[in-house]
């Protein structure tokens, strides 16, 4: 089946049960300073499972364009991707586990008309410690549903452990595969957040598609959650029924049901085709790559095959983030509309596509979803050739850096890449690993990939920081109180830098109007006497009201001038530098206060170990 009969026979099913079809809210969520994409149809809903009045009434269904930004590097198998939609229908307080699970099953089944021999279904385990209940009730549902066509259901618990037997078909799994919330687990949910134990679908490709070979879990039980290959998440119900209140899991007042199926995976299934990209929402492109590299896509695990992937999944994220108004840059969404299109041309390169392809791609991008999606598409082109072109360009600067490299490396009489040297291809000219390695081996050079991904997990961390909010630097929002803790935040850095020594880094951070929380290097714990110091320290510069000077400059420049801070993905452009009088310069995106002056008094609440080597501490201004 097709995808526009999939989405249509799912909101047509759902009309009929008495949900009504809104559209698909934007990529860039509207009001919502805690994460920067929709990566969830669950976002926009946030204030009606809260108990809120949806306009139109208790039963909603939607197909929802999501972005998962923490995907792009997964992109490349046979079935990831970061740009994708969500089917979902939602109940706020009124249908609840019965009238969802028998629904979805209807419409795989009989209207999909998958092979119900071919769905296996998982379960929430319970939470002991959390005091939340097995979910049996799900699980009966499920049984008594197989039961009328003619399969008998069995349960099983541990499946993980034990492997799967003969006649299992539904199995339990802990809160960290069956629970859902935005944030993960039970322990990860913040004050006021919603959550509930779920119940994921999952459908079978078929023992032989267990990938032995190359699989990390060959050697292991094969179970519907362990990513051999063999099985595919295409749903998920999720019962959102609990709150995190004063820390703890309590029964919320509501009983919701939030439902998201992958429209690409359903589509998969449908065409029985464990390759996403050879259904029709990607074909088109990838028969328009094979056109403009001459080359063919077989679908196997083969470099080029990869390529393919990556270029047919990254040139539909780019369409849509532009068109919902994330333009490439440097900063927040646009960071990432970036790093697909230059993750795209990097694979095209490899297939030899050498000239600008990405805007004369984004026509087949809009065919696909004709009649479903509009698409600003003047500026869409733009947009593709502006960034395709800039980035060319310094793909063949950085070449040209890697030739320098190369020939005062072999002068000096060492044939070796240093992991510094490599990681500073990839970060400033946007060169992949891969790609260093190949062009490393071309001149029969030593690559360091130790040194490399030592580097790469330094960085790694940072950013992962740095992207878990909405602005740089793990900040909740940019409200006067959370940009003044920002501030703060800078001079306890500079602070303990002084009182403990150079080696402190900053590990991550995490600031709310409330009070700051940093994560930093430092082999033990940090005594009450250098507290108190640090503290002194960071108060003196808040009483000598000194001006915060904002500045951009090259990252080379940064670096040259001491400045600390998250080096992350610039690609060799401006990056800002705040300086504080002369006891603080720090690469920072921002939002800072103009003087020191403003910040209040500044307390430090809270030492802690944050993990090996990882100090955390926790600070207020008053
Ligand atoms: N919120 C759930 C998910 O994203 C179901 O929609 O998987």
């Amino acid at each position: 089946m097709e995808s526009k009969e999939v989405r249509e026979k799912f909101l047509k099913y759902l009309e009929k049960k008495g949900c009504k079809i809104t559209p698909s809210a934007s990529l860039v969520p509207e009001n919502d300073p805690t994460t920067l994409f929709t990566s969830a149809g669950m976002q926009q809903m946030v204030p009606y499972l809260l108990g809120e009045k949806h306009p139109l009434g208790a039963r909603i269904a939607n197909s929802q364009k999501c972005f998962r930004a923490k995907d792009i590097e997964e992109v490349g198998d046979l079935r990831h991707n970061t740009f994708f939609e969500m089917l979902g229908d939602w109940s706020f307080n009124d249908f609840f586990k019965k009238e969802q699970i028998s629904w979805i099953f209807e419409f795989l089944t009989e209207e999909i008309g998958l092979d119900p021999k071919r769905l296996y279904i998982t379960a929430f385990r319970g939470s002991p410690q959390n005091d939340i209940p097995k979910d049996a009730e799900t699980v009966e549902i499920w049984k008594e549903l197989f039961k009328k066509n003619g399969i008998e259901a069995k349960e099983a618990d541990f499946s993980e452990k034990n492997g799967m037997k003969e006649g299992e078909r539904i199995f339990y799994y802990d809160e960290n595969k069956n629970w859902w919330s935005r944030s993960g687990n039970p322990e990860n949910m913040p004050e006021g957040e919603l959550g509930g134990p779920d119940s994921e679908i999952f459908w079978d490709f078929g023992e032989e598609l267990k990938l032995h070979e190359n699989s990390p879990w060959k050697d292991q039980p094969c179970h519907v959650n362990c990513d051999c290959g063999r099985f595919f998440e295409i749903g998920n119900n999720v019962f959102m029924q609990y709150i995190k209140e004063q820390g703890k899991i309590r029964p919320f007042s509501k009983k919701n049901v939030d439902f998201g199926g992958g429209l690409e995976r359903i589509v998969a299934a449908s065409q029985s085709s464990p390759d996403v990209f050879k259904t029709d929402l990607f074909l088109p492109v990838i028969n328009h790559i094979e056109k403009i590299s001459e080359k063919k896509y077989a679908g196997s695990e083969s470099e080029n095959d990869k390529c393919f992937r990556v270029i047919a999944d990254h040139i539909r994220a780019a369409v849509f983030l532009i068109s919902d108004g994330a333009n490439p840059s440097n900063k927040a969404q646009g960071y990432f509309t970036r790093r697909v299109i230059r993750r795209a041309v990097v694979k095209a390169q490899k297939l030899g596509i050498n000239e600008n392809f990405m805007a004369r791609s984004a026509e087949i991008a809009y065919n696909i979803y004709d009649g479903i999606y509009d698409f600003p598409k003047q500026k869409v082109e733009e947009e593709l050739e502006k960034e395709e072109s800039k980035f060319r360009k310094t793909l063949a600067e950085g070449l040209k850096r890697f030739n320098n490299l190369v020939s005062e490396n072999a002068d000096s009489g060492k044939k070796l890449l240093r992991g510094s040297e490599s990681f500073y291809l990839y970060q400033s000219f946007g060169f992949p690993k891969e790609l260093i390695q190949e062009l490393a081996a071309e001149e029969d050079f030593e690559f360091d990939e130790k040194g490399f991904d030592n580097e790469f997990l330094k960085h790694q961390e940072l950013s992962r920081t740095a992207s878990a909010g909405m602005f740089k630097g793990g900040l909740a929002d940019a409200g006067e109180q959370t940009t003044k803790l920002h501030t703060a935040a800078h001079l306890m850095l500079a602070a303990l830098r002084s009182v403990l020594g150079s080696h402190v880094s900053q590990k991550g951070s995490n600031i709310t109007a409330e009070r700051l929380r940093f994560d930093f290097s430092h082999p033990q714990k940090v005594t009450p006497e250098e507290l108190e110091k640090v503290e002194a320290l960071v108060n003196e510069q808040i009483a000598e009201d000194i001006a915060v000077e904002e500045k951009e400059m090259s990252l080379e420049e940064a670096k040259n001038q001491g400045a600390v801070g998250a080096f992350e993905n610039k690609y060799g452009e401006a990056v800002k530098v705040y300086t504080i009088g002369g006891f603080s310069k720090e690469i920072c995106g921002g939002p800072h206060v103009k003087r020191t002056g403003e910040l209040g008094a500044f307390k430090i609440i809270k030492e802690e170990s944050s993990s090996s080597g990882i100090r955390r501490i926790k600070a207020v201004l008053n």
